[in-house]
């Protein structure tokens, strides 16, 4: 069985004073909730705060990036061994990094790689963009990223996928439900040819997209989504208390 599971991508946002004002706001409530897995995603100057802020709580802290060296002459990189110290999970191939600063699949397979060498499960992130969903060519995408970013891994179950359309991060314009579990279970069957059947549904594969406290019931509803990356909700305190809410209750149902 898979739990439910919702990160928080804070993306660059919040400097070290505010993330530790939403944290405390957050943390009793999300602390108390059972029944889901919750991360947050601070900005890396965060990190060595909130680590300590969640100390003795269920809540999860994970990265947003890394780079796939350990140590050495790359300056303003920060290494997975620097991340094992503080987190469990790190954000990769998120399509910001993927379109904003030129991450091939090669670099994502190399930092994937990197992050399980390290004790850190990644968030894979995949997913097509607006040219190429209108194209028709959503499952040739999401085939070639899932084939070239797991190249050369074994099977592994200490990791998580997130579904993200571009076309629906920051827009406003979530997929329908029935969209992204489509998307998903394509996913799942991907991952089961280029690993295995069991790995495939052990696996978590979330979905993520202007996801918001209104939209979550209609994702979480399937069983094949098993949870939500959260970009600008995951900011408002209420919201994302309560996508991890809904997210638990509903799937405690769906059980
Ligand atoms: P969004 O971002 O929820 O603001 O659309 C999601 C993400 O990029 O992970």
């Amino acid at each position: 069985m898979r739990s439910p599971f919702v990160a928080g991508n804070w993306k660059m946002n919040t400097t070290a004073t505010e993330a530790e004002k939403l944290v405390l706001e957050m943390l009793d409530k999300l602390d108390r909730i059972k029944g889901a897995e919750k991360v947050l995603c601070p900005p890396f100057v965060s990190l060595v705060a909130i680590n300590m802020m969640l100390q003795g709580s269920s809540i999860k802290l994970g990265a947003q990036n890394m780079y796939f060296e350990t140590e050495g002459a790359y300056t303003g990189e920060i290494s997975p061994v620097m991340l094992s110290e503080l987190c469990e999970f790190v954000i990769l191939g998120h399509s910001e990094r993927r379109w904003y600063f030129g991450e091939t699949d090669e670099i994502v397979n190399k930092k994937v790689k990197a992050a399980l060498a390290n004790r850190l499960q990644p968030i894979l992130c995949v997913g097509e963009r607006l040219a190429e969903k209108e194209a028709g060519k959503t499952e040739d995408v999401i085939n070639r990223q899932v084939t070239a970013d797991f190249k050369g891994i074994e099977p592994v179950s200490n990791l998580v996928i997130a579904y993200e359309p571009v076309w629906a991060i920051g827009t406003g314009k979530a997929a329908s439900g029935e969209q992204a579990a489509a998307t998903i279970q394509f996913i799942r069957d991907a991952l089961a040819k280029l690993w295995n059947k069991s790995i495939a549904q052990d696996l978590r594969i979330l979905y993520g997209g202007s996801v918001t406290s209104a939209n979550i019931a209609e994702f979480i509803a399937h069983p094949e989504i098993d949870g939500a990356l959260v970009g600008g909700a995951s900011l408002k305190s209420e919201d994302f208390v309560s996508i991890v809410e809904q997210t638990a209750e509903i799937k405690g149902r769906v059980k």
